[in-house]
C-alpha cells in the first residue's frame, strides 16, 4: 500500500491513477475526501496534519509514502508527527516531490530551497528509506496563461525569452512509480526535467497551436506582473521568483535524461502536455 499525499493535485492525482493502472493499493490523502475523485480502487482518507491522533489510521498497512510538501504544513510544522505515524504504521520508503532548486552552490537563503531542504532533511533524519525527487519547472505552470486564454487570443506576461525544461506532470508521477517498485531508487536523487528547453514565448505559441488558434505573446515588465498570472506561487515567494526567473534570461535551462532512463519512455514533450492539457485553455 502507496499512501499519497497532495492526491489531487498535478502529480498526485497522475500517480494515483497510476499506481492503480499498475494494481498496487493506494491510499488518496486529501484535505476534502467528499470532493476528491479518484479511480475506482483507490482508497480515501482526509489529511488534517494538524491533528497528530488523525494521523495514524492512514498508514496502517502501509509500505511506502509519496510526500507533498502541502501536506507538511506552512513552516514545515507538521513533517516530523507525520513521518513518525508513517514509521508506526510501517511505512518504511518515503518518495518526496521535492525541487531542483537543491543543487550544489544554490542560494540556500531562497525561500523555495528553504522548505525544500528542510523536507528532505527531516525525511533523512527519520531514519526511513527515501528517494527524492527534484523536478525543474513544471509545464503546469503554463496554466497560469488559462485565465488570458479563455478570453482572448493574446497573453501578457513578463520574461517571453526565459528558457525553462518543463516536464509533464505524468513524467513526474512515472518516476515516482518506478522508485517505489523497482530496486536501485533507495537513496537516490532523480534530477528530473522535460526533453527540452522551451522559452515563455514558445510555450504560448504551443498552447495556441494545440488550441488550433494563434496565440500572441506581449512581454510586460515584471513591475506590471499580477498574482493573478502566478496562481501556482504563494504572494510571499513570487518577488523571489520573479528574480530568478529575471536573472535566468539568456540561460540555459538543465536538461537531464533521467524520466527515460527510469521509465524507460522518453519525456513528454511540451507540446504533448499543451495537447493533453487543452480543454484547460478553453472557454467552458
Ligand atoms: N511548480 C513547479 O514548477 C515546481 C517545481 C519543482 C518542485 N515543485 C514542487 O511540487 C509542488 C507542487 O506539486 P503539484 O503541482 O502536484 O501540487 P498542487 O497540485 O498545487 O497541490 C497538491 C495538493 O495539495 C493540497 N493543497 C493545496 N494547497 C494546500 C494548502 N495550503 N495546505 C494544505 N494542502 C494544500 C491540495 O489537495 P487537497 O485540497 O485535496 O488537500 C492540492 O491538490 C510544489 O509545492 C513544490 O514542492 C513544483
Amino acid at each position: 500500500m502507496i499512501v499519497v499525499t497532495g492526491a489531487t493535485g498535478n502529480v498526485g492525482s497522475a500517480l494515483v491513477d497510476q499506481l492503480v493502472a499498475e494494481g498496487v493499493p493506494v491510499r488518496a490523502l486529501t484535505r476534502d475526501p467528499a470532493r476528491a475523485r479518484f479511480p475506482e480502487g483507490a482508497e480515501v482518507a482526509r489529511l488534517d496534519p494538524s491533528e497528530p491522533a488523525s494521523l495514524a489510521p492512514l498508514f496502517t498497512g502501509a509500505t511506502g509514502l509519496f510526500l507533498h510538501l502541502q501536506a507538511v504544513g506552512e513552516r514545515g510544522e507538521h513533517t516530523a508527527a507525520l513521518l513518525e505515524a508513517a514509521r508506526a504504521g510501517g511505512v518504511r520508503h518515503v518518495v518526496v516531490l521535492s525541487s531542483a532548486i537543491i543543487a550544489d552552490g544554490a542560494d540556500e537563503t531562497h525561500p523555495i530551497h528553504v522548505v525544500h531542504a528542510a523536507l528532505e532533511g527531516a525525511v533523512r533524519e527519520a531514519g526511513l528509506d527515501w528517494t527524492f525527487l527534484r523536478p525543474g519547472a513544471f509545464a503546469t505552470n503554463s496554466l497560469q496563461w488559462a485565465p488570458q486564454t479563455r478570453v482572448g487570443d493574446t497573453v501578457r506576461g513578463p520574461f517571453g525569452r526565459y528558457v525553462g525544461n518543463p516536464i509533464h506532470e505524468a513524467d513526474i508521477a512515472a518516476v515516482a512509480v518506478r522508485s517505489f517498485l523497482d530496486e536501485g531508487h533507495k537513496g537516490a536523487v532523480h534530477r528530473l526535467s522535460g526533453p527540452e528547453p522551451v522559452s515563455t514565448e514558445e510555450s504560448i505559441l504551443a498552447i495556441g497551436r494545440a488550441l488550433g488558434r494563434e496565440l500572441r505573446f506581449v512581454e510586460i515588465p515584471p513591475e506590471e506582473v499580477t498574482p493573478e498570472m502566478f496562481p501556482h506561487v504563494s504572494a510571499a515567494v513570487l518577488p523571489e521568483l520573479l528574480k530568478s526567473l529575471g536573472a535566468f534570461v539568456g540561460a540555459e535551462p538543465e536538461i537531464t535524461t533521467t524520466v527515460e532512463a527510469v521509465t524507460g519512455r522518453p519525456a513528454r514533450t511540451f507540446g504533448e502536455w499543451a495537447r493533453d492539457h487543452k480543454d484547460d485553455f478553453r472557454a467552458p
